[in-house]
């Protein structure tokens, strides 16, 4: 299938808690230090701190910090609930709808100052963000490859091979995975590692567990540079994930 190039990718995870923004802001971070200009999106958020300003979540003001092309705070994150629910909850509760085309509009205002913009998913692949759309149905409409952070723990495989089912169903386009160590307890993590690896591809890039400073951890530019150019070129596919 040929897609038009990507103007970024869009990050997913096998859960929430995995990683997406660790990995997401490091991605951004490596990106940026390739003098490319990235800016950051998180277009639904639920989990929120009221300020003058407004509510702001955690998650947007981590990829604003770490993007060098600077935007308003709503154009980086159109949607903000207060609650830290499941976002068509809290959207419900709040008396809001998630408009799909409000958060392509957003999207075009970031990729037109931009090279590359790094959007960070809420949840999963298939976290609802309205009665019929989810955060698969996002993706879609921003046209982004996806890089999948695959959260290094036990069941992981389970999870993992059921997101790449769901974006293959989804026809979506994939730019690689990304394995994120986030439990140094794990048993044979090395052999996870290589039955995601054959049963998936490659991974672009396996993140080690830090136990200080995890906001910190670095990407090697090499595997961020590749992300995108495979997000870029038009023959991303989802059939090698699975
Ligand atoms: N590689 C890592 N090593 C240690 N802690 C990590 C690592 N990756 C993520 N974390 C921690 O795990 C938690 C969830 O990460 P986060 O990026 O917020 O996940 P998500 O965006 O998928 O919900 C955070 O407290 C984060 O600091
Ligand atoms: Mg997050």
């Amino acid at each position: 299938m040929t897609r038009p190039a990507a103007r970024g990718v869009f990050v997913t995870g096998t859960d929430t808690g995995v990683g997406k923004t660790v990995v997401a802001a490091a991605l951004i971070r490596a990106l940026a230090r390739q003098g490319l200009r990235v800016a950051g999106m998180k277009p639904v958020a639920a989990g929120a701190s009221a300020t003058p300003s407004g509510l702001r979540n955690a998650d947007a003001l981590a990829l604003m910090q770490a993007a060098n092309v600077r935007a308003p705070y709503d154009t980086v994150n159109p949607y903000c609930f207060a609650a830290p629910i499941a976002p068509h909850i809290a959207a419900r509760d709040a008396r809001s709808a998630v408009d799909i085309d409000l958060i392509r509009r957003r999207f075009a205002e970031l990729a037109s100052d931009a090279d590359c913009v790094v959007v960070e998913g809420a949840g999963g692949w298939l976290t609802p963000v309205s009665e019929h759309a989810s955060m698969a149905d996002v993706a879609a409409a921003l046209a982004l490859p996806v890089v999948l952070v695959v959260g290094l723990r036990l069941g992981c495989l389970n999870h993992a091979r059921l997101t790449a089912r769901a974006l293959c169903a989804h026809g979506a386009g994939v730019a690689g995975w990304i394995g994120n160590s986030i439990d140094p307890a794990f048993e044979r993590a090395a052999d996870n590692i290589a039955e995601l690896e054959s049963r998936l591809q490659r991974a672009a890039a396996i993140v080690p567990y830090a136990s200080h400073a995890p906001e910190a951890l670095e990407l090697p530019p090499a595997a961020a540079l590749h992300l995108v150019a495979r997000a870029a070129s038009s023959v991303t596919q989802t059939h090698c994930l699975l």
